[in-house]
């Protein structure tokens, strides 16, 4: 291992994260899921973020150590909005409160207002949103051919629009420092409908399968307010653009069949999301 290389402080599903040289910097190194090209276009997408004037970390250099391929970022002193929230829930488990207290609100209008100042930017080089979408479902194994299909007439139904998207709004993806929010993890970067992102993060609130080392209490907790989550994003987010809950529900059974084709959601996840998306199809035909 190179000398760089400090403490491990995080992880996702396609990297782990270290700390690097001083304490300013760290670096993203690829899992084995992960090629070259992705890596590369994480940088570039980080970097076209951050020529932008957006709330991202600094990329400094795109390396690669002992054969896997990693990025060099400014470090981002915070907390991840997952981290946030898991916190908010065991706290209300223990107390059983059942309303969401106004800091963690103010965490989920954070997540609207960054969606839209990313949202803000049109003129970026990066890949087409509808054909990524396309191309993932392309590859999904769970769908027939005819349901592809159907899919893929839905999205060319849909008004077309030209904004950066991030792709990934997860809340591991989104570090809040000195009450500001930071948006890592660009990888998946488009331009096309913001609905899509929109979509991508009512999907993870609703379906998302809790992990299991939480205790039931908090588990209870957090189904009971899923929707509430939901409601107060959208408030948020319609208040800033005049999008409506409509417009980004008619993005849900797309964007949850590209995640059919991501390797990092469960089996269980995964048919709960073909039970939607089948719903969803056969109210349309
Ligand atoms: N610039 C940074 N500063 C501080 N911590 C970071 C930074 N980048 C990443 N991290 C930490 O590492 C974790 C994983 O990073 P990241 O989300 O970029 O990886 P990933 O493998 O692409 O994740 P995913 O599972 O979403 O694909 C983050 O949740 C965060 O805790
Ligand atoms: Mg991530």
């Amino acid at each position: 291992m190179n000398a760089m290389i400090g403490e491990k402080i995080g992880e996702g599903g396609c990297s782990e994260v270290f700390e690097w040289g001083t304490a300013s910097k760290i670096i993203k190194l690829a899992r084995a899921n992960t090629d070259m090209d992705a890596m590369r276009r994480e940088y570039h997408n980080n970097h076209m973020a951050w020529d932008n004037g957006l709330p991202v970390p600094q990329p400094f250099e795109f390396v690669e150590i002992d054969g896997r391929p990693g990025i060099v970022f400014e470090r981002i002193i915070g907390d991840t909005l997952m981290k946030r929230f898991v916190k908010h829930a065991l706290e209300r488990a223990v107390s059983k409160e059942v309303h969401i207290e106004e800091d963690s609100q103010n965490d989920i209008r954070m997540t609207a207002r960054i969606l839209n100042e990313i949202h803000s930017k049109s003129n970026v080089n990066v890949p087409s949103q509808r054909e990524t979408i396309k191309n993932a479902i392309g590859w999904v194994n769970y769908l027939s051919p005819e349901e592809k299909e159907t899919i893929f007439k839905l999205i060319d139904s849909l008004p077309m629009k030209q904004q950066l998207c991030h792709g990934d709004p997860n809340l591991g993806n989104i570090m809040i420092k000195d009450g500001h929010a930071i948006m890592i993890d660009w990888m998946n970067a488009t331009i096309g409908n913001p609905e899509a992102d929109l979509a991508e993060y009512i999907i993870m609130i609703r379906y998302a399968i809790l992990p299991s080392y939480l205790p039931d209490e908090a588990v209870a907790y957090i189904d009971s307010i899923r929707e509430t989550i939901i409601k107060v994003f959208v408030e948020e987010y319609t208040r800033l653009t005049g999008v409506t809950y409509e417009e980004i529900d008619a993005w849900i059974a797309p964007v949850a069949a590209r995640k059919l084709s991501a390797d990092g959601i469960s089996e269980a996840e995964k048919s709960i999301l073909i039970n939607e998306i089948r719903a969803r199809l056969s109210k349309l035909s």
